[in-house]
């Protein structure tokens, strides 16, 4: 039987990637501060030590920590010591087994431009230190030879992040959201998780994950607020505007560094371009995303309430 250590599996995506590898008849070891759903409970806190994956023929990296901390805030320091430093640890306790290094589309540079993404697209100008701590994360997997794989907001039941925050939004029955529609990739939970498990064999390198064919904004965010029973209506604000007051809010938040500011100039830029990631890399190794949009309508309702939204996708 092969033995899978799942890192974050108490988180989002890790715990779908190690209940999916239980299901699948693998043995798993969840490493993190919280035991994960299924298999034995490695304790790690990756900001401070090295950890033990005697046993594993396989690691697959979720943990991280996530989010859209103030500029210069101890979250900003404790961002790096997991997401980069803490990557260190894992690679060095891996020695020459197989790493499968959960990323994110945020290492891509933001802006315009985006509206195909494939895996050499420029990794750089990132507007908060999650961009930043990913990027130097995944730079470290992938000089050690792991398999990075960069899903875009992920969604699907039990999402602490995406839809409530979306759904915290909704003022008097309107959500405003940063210029028109576009075209944005979203990767199914279920899909991430797929991955995760295919892709030890993969030749080492980075690989976008996202479902089929990207969504229009708009459209989504009505299939995602019908499903959690929401009436809202979606107004548009124009572009600068979103910046600008994002800048403000940016500003502000400096006098209360602990707390994550409400509207950021990352979360505008996430909202207000087309950014689609193109899988074709993925696809080549064999791998179809398997789940969309449109399964999730009732699964959405089981989304877990009250659990502190973050604005990184
Ligand atoms: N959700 C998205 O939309 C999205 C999009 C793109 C990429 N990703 C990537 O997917 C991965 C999982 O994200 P998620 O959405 O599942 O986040 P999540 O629900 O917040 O889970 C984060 C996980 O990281 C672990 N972690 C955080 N700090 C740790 C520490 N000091 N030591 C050990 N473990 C620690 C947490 O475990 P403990 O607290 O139990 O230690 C938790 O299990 C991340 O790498 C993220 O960058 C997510």
């Amino acid at each position: 039987m092969t033995t899978i250590a799942v890192t974050g599996a108490s988180g989002f995506c890790g715990s779908y990637v190690a209940t999916t590898a239980a299901a699948r008849g693998a043995d798993v070891l969840c490493l993190g501060r919280r035991p994960g759903p299924v298999g034995r409970h490695i304790p790690w806190d990756a900001a401070r030590e090295v950890p033990d994956l005697s046993g594993a023929d396989l690691v697959v990296h979720c943990a991280a920590a996530v989010g859209d901390p103030v500029p210069g805030s101890p979250a900003e320091a404790a961002m790096h010591a997991v997401n980069v430093d803490g990557t260190a640890r894992l690679l060095q306790a891996a020695g020459g087994r197989p790493v499968v290094w959960v990323s994110s589309a945020s290492v891509y540079a933001p802006g315009p431009g985006r509206s195909r993404v494939a895996e050499d697209h420029p990794v750089g100008g990132h507007l908060n230190a999650y961009g930043r701590t990913k990027a130097a994360g995944e730079a470290l997997a992938l000089a050690a030879g792991a398999v990075v794989l960069r899903p875009r907001a992920v969604y699907g039941p039990g999402d602490p992040h995406l839809v409530p925050r979306l759904l915290s939004r909704v003022r008097r029955g309107l959500l405003l959201l940063p210029g028109p529609s576009v075209r944005l990739s979203l990767t199914a939970v279920e899909n991430l998780a797929d991955a995760c498990l295919t892709a030890a064999g993969w030749p080492p390198g980075a690989y976008n994950i996202a479902d089929p064919a990207p969504y229009d904004r708009d459209e989504a965010i009505r299939t995602v607020l019908r499903a959690h029973g929401v009436r809202a209506r979606i107004g548009h604000i124009p572009l600068a505007a979103a910046r600008t007051a994002a800048g403000a809010v940016q500003a502000l938040a400096r006098l209360r560094p602990h707390a994550e500011p409400p509207l950021t100039r990352y979360a505008v830029d996430q909202l207000a371009h087309s950014v689609v990631l193109d899988v074709s890399k993925a696809e080549s190794q064999g791998w179809t995303a398997g789940r969309s949009l449109k399964d999730y309508p009732s699964a959405f309702r089981r989304a877990v309430p009250g659990v502190p939204p973050s604005s990184t996708v």
